[in-house]
């Protein structure tokens, strides 16, 4: 046995006797709301990646986006280093001047929700942009498609939103509504792989759409992230706002793709200037390590277990919450969703004789994870507080759910006995009342 293969076998016994363990004891092993599933092949793609000491994306990255847009039936897959990374780079491109008379300027609105995670609406200030929101239809937690409808004005330019918690937004409204205003859509899908509407993939209808790896989501790269588009402009501008803002789009290592690196006059650069060199965006640097990439790799072969899991777990809570349904608001989604879950959202009715706070409460003594709905009303947020916005409504049910909402998880690490013990636990606290 070569030295490669006797690093790969132990690291594989490492991980039966490390961290394999999944014990739990009811009340003292905490039931989490998201978090990794892995097995020895995460740790040995891990290694091997390691071994190969390529560390920038390498073989491992090209091979992710590869089968990452065949998994999403997307013709371009680009990684980052996170979901938030994904996101400014989306909107970024729009800013680009190769767009021409579509290119987003400072002063433009974008239309968002309030009730976002912070990285989903901080684009748009980062860009000098202004953010429209639009209040939530309670129980989808997603946009309203009234307030969207009224919240297009002449300074309009795009719609940026995310499937909350995996629920996909009404997409043919929102289609509709881009296409009658020419808008560009970016799909935050961060908390959404694997869902469906009307049998294709979310994250696939906008222009571009984002995903996050980081521990928390439906796979994981540790950090971790992608740009996803059909469109074969946005792929390049995505790529040279990823990659410093260079015009070139040679992979890391590589040299003179084009065929005439030393061919090109750009900007007030002499002819033959290093193609490699020349700067076309004001860009960044959010490349992916090969490393992440290989734990990516290993974990986008069990995406469809675990969708399926999150699924089955969806399905468990909802059943179980019927019953309860004089006290919470539960969880709707469209007909033609197919969500591949996040969490599972509870609003507490107003007529619940407990409050948000005393429930959330019980179930962190209980040792059971909550989370709320990320920034809640970002307006609120003191990062927020004094930038320019415009908002469509007073925001009403944004502001209800910051107030009476909140989630658990589903994810494939909850298993039936982690389930069951859900819940008990709820069990045990509503028929106190
Ligand atoms: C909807 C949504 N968008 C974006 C992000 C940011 O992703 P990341 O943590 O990879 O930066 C998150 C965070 O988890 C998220 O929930």
């Amino acid at each position: 046995m070569g030295t490669k293969e006797k690093i790969i076998e132990l690291t594989r016994q490492y991980y039966t006797e490390q961290l394999q363990s999944s014990e739990f004891t009811p009340g003292e092993t905490y039931v989490n709301y998201a978090g990794r599933v892995f097995d020895d092949d995460e740790l040995t793609n891990l290694i091997e990646s390691s071994l190969d000491f390529w560390l920038t994306a390498g073989r491992y990255a090209a091979q992710f986006e590869s089968e990452f847009s065949e998994f999403m039936g997307t013709r371009s897959c680009m990684l980052t280093n996170s979901g938030s990374s994904a996101n400014l780079l989306a909107l970024s491109a729009l800013t680009s001047d190769k767009l021409g008379p579509r290119q987003v300027k400072p002063g433009d609105e974008i239309i968002t929700v309030a009730a976002s995670f912070p990285t989903t609406v901080a684009p748009i200030y980062q860009n000098q942009l202004v953010p429209v929101y639009c209040d939530i239809d309670l129980g989808t937690c997603n946009i309203n498609i009234e307030e969207l409808e009224n919240a297009v004005s002449s300074k309009t330019k795009g719609i940026f939103l995310a499937h909350t918690l995996g629920n996909p937004f009404n997409i043919d409204a929102v289609m509709r509504i881009k296409e009658k205003h020419d808008l560009w859509l970016i799909e935050d899908n961060c908390d959404a792989l694997g869902s469906k509407w009307d049998g294709k993939m979310t994250g696939t209808f906008g222009d571009m759409g984002t995903e996050s790896f980081y521990p928390a989501h439906h796979i994981t790269m540790g950090e971790g992230g992608a740009v996803i588009t059909d469109n074969p402009q946005l792929k390049k501008i995505v790529r040279s706002f990823r990659d410093w803002g260079k015009d070139c789009w040679c992979d890391s290592g590589m040299d003179n793709t084009c065929g005439k690196r030393f061919e090109w006059q750009l900007g007030d650069l002499p002819y033959g200037y290093d193609h490699k060199f020349i700067f076309s965006h004001i860009g960044y640097n959010l490349k992916v390590t090969d490393m992440q990439a290989a734990v990516g790799v290993a974990q986008l072969k069990k995406l469809p277990g675990f969708v399926r899991s999150r699924r089955d777990n969806f399905a468990f809570l909802h059943e179980f919450f019927e019953q309860y349904s004089g006290h919470f608001i539960l969880p709707q989604w469209q007909d033609k969703a197919e969500p591949s879950w996040f969490g599972f959202f509870l609003t507490v009715k107003e007529e619940a004789p407990f409050s948000k706070n005393q429930i959330v409460a019980f179930l962190e003594e209980s040792k059971i994870a909550t989370r709320t709905l990320f920034a809640g009303n970002v307006l609120r947020q003191p990062a927020f507080a004094d930038k320019e916005y415009r908002a469509v409504s007073e925001l009403r049910n944004t502001d209800y759910v910051v107030e009476n909402g909140f989630w658990i998880g589903v994810y494939p690490g909850i298993d039936k006995q982690r389930m069951q013990y859900i819940v008990t636990a709820f069990e045990e606290f509503l028929t106190r009342f």
